[in-house]
């Protein structure tokens, strides 16, 4: 008897747990916008780095067509900002044609991603 009665108690004490959990992280995140936004980079990120092991390959050479990163390459960036920076991000996100799903980052964060291109148009001014 005494077994069962642990058995369906289970669950209740599951839910409680899982409220507690979800009362903590709301009191913990609600009133720091700033400083969750910038913890969805990833730890230690740094875009340069980012941009040279996932990017450059193709965006240093204009491989497969890609837009060339660096001095006096704003003419391959002009038409595409055009669509605005989130629209790039999107593209970056997903693919775009020969350009694949997040720039081969798998382990980089949409925010990640923003940063490395915002990077890439800071340096082809
Ligand atoms: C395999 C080659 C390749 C790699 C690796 C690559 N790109 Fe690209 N990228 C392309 C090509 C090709 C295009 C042009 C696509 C088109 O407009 O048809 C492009 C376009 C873009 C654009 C412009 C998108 C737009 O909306 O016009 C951005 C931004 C971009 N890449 C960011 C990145 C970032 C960030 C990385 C690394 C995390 C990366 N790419 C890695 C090939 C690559």
């Amino acid at each position: 008897m005494l077994r069962v009665k642990k058995v369906t108690q289970l669950p209740f004490i599951k839910s409680i747990f899982i409220l507690v959990i979800a009362l903590f992280a709301t009191v913990n995140f609600s009133d720091n916008g700033k400083a969750l936004q910038l913890a969805q980079l990833s730890d230690g990120f740094n875009p340069e780095q980012k941009y040279m092991a996932s990017c450059f390959a193709c965006h240093s050479t204009g491989a497969a067509g890609a837009p060339k990163v660096g001095d006096g390459m704003a003419v391959e960036w002009g038409p595409r900002l055009e669509k605005g920076l989130d629209a790039m991000v999107a593209n970056t996100v997903n693919g775009l044609n020969t350009m694949p799903a997040k720039g081969l980052c798998f382990d980089c964060t949409d925010d990640d991603l923003r940063a490395i291109v915002e990077y890439m148009i800071e340096t082809s001014q």
